[in-house]
């Protein structure tokens, strides 16, 4: 899929802008704060119905204003999509396809399939757990219905539990209705942890295989899934738990708690690993996502890469664009030089300043 047209009103930094992509590789430069990422984040807002930075729907919307509009324009197979977004100050958002409005975000999956990486990517092995669960999220959520709906609920009735063991600590009479959440939470955190251990599964063989390459033939690594709890251990382990729950009102077991670790010739990278092979495992599991999206949907995903060009060594680089020929790709950088210097093709250039396009040049 490819995205043709971006129209932006009163998101971020922009007042009204419009971006029409080249069908392969573009590139937002500028200074520092003038509103690359936040092209990026609307793009991924609008696949997706979440920031990629975490941020609330609030605080998109150009400071001193009400609403903001998204409106993007794909092509999929030869079939034009436009999605709308609507952010409201006082109300939730809406969306629309295609002039048809939709209830819920797990309908607009299928209709965009973005892979966004970072400079905080790089650092997923490195940081806590809460990283790499959010990275499997992001994933499984936009290839995986089911997954989304799963967790979904799953985060829900760990809100209520958690809120509930609160309550709890006043009226010890309330101890009795906690059977109700733990029948819930085992079944949505089951098929969670079912889902997320199939999902490194298939990573397993791509990653490996591009890991080998990236190194020169010199590392295998292996990812492992490290679930808090298995499936069939679930009620056992919540029932073990259950006055350390009460005790520190919060809930231990789940999913919710679950990690993943990288093994390179044995060693626990998150431990042991230097930081560039931290970084070169981080590129890996990218790339091994993108192979894995394409074979799952049938359909080249769309790249947005922040940023991240600059903190690849020259190799890296040369072998992430490599890998990436024949995808849409967004990119933001603060200048030029580096493309040209090593003569890297670029489709469209968008210089951004001040919440603008300053100029856009097309090769
Ligand atoms: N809701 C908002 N309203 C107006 N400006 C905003 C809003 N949110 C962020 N900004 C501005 O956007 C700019 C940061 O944009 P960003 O895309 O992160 O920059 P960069 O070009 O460095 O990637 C800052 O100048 C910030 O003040
Ligand atoms: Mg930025």
């Amino acid at each position: 899929m490819i995205i043709k047209q971006l129209d932006l009103s009163n998101f971020r930094n922009y007042e009204r802008e419009t971006f029409s992509f080249d069908g392969e590789t573009n590139v937002l430069f500028g200074d520092n704060a003038q509103g690359k990422t936040n092209v990026l984040e609307s793009i991924f807002f609008t696949a997706t119905t979440k920031s990629h930075r975490g941020s609330s729907d609030k605080e998109m919307i150009r400071m001193g204003e009400d609403e903001s509009h998204i409106r993007m324009i794909t092509e999929k197979k030869g079939i034009t999509n436009k999605i709308d977004v609507h952010i409201k100050r006082n109300h939730s958002k809406g969306i629309a396809v295609n002039g048809g409005s939709i209830k819920k975000s797990n309908e607009l999956i299928g209709i965009c399939n973005i892979i966004f990486f970072s400079p905080e990517d790089l650092s997923m092995i490195k940081n806590g757990p809460s990283e790499r669960r959010r990275f499997i999220n992001m994933e499984l959520c936009q290839i995986n219905k089911i997954y989304l709906f799963n967790l979904t609920k799953y985060n829900k009735i760990l809100q209520q539990r958690n809120h509930l063991l609160k309550q709890i600590s006043f009226n010890a009479e309330l101890k009795d209705t906690i059977e109700v959440w733990n029948q819930q939470l085992i079944e949505f955190g089951g098929q969670i942890i079912e889902e997320r251990r199939k999902y490194i599964d298939g990573l397993n063989p791509v990653i490996s295989r591009i890991h080998k390459e990236l190194s020169g033939g010199k590392e295998d690594i292996r990812m492992i899934y490290e679930p808090n709890v298995t499936e069939d251990l679930f009620e056992e382990k919540l029932l073990i738990s259950k006055e350390k729950d009460y005790l520190m009102k919060t809930t231990h077991i789940g999913p919710h708690r679950d990690d993943i670790a990288f093994i390179i010739n044995n060693k626990d990278l998150r431990k042991f690993g230097s930081q560039g092979q931290q970084r070169t495992a981080a590129l890996s599991l990218k790339l091994a996502e993108i192979e894995l999206v394409k074979s799952t949907i049938k359909e080249n995903p769309v790249l947005l890469l922040d940023d991240v060009l600059s903190e690849l060594d020259r190799k890296r680089q040369k072998h992430l664009l490599k890998s990436i020929k024949g995808i849409q790709t967004i990119i933001t950088c603060t200048g030029l030089e580096e493309f040209i210097q090593k003569e890297l093709y670029i489709g469209r250039t968008f210089e951004i300043e001040n919440g603008g396009v300053k100029s856009c040049k097309t090769k």
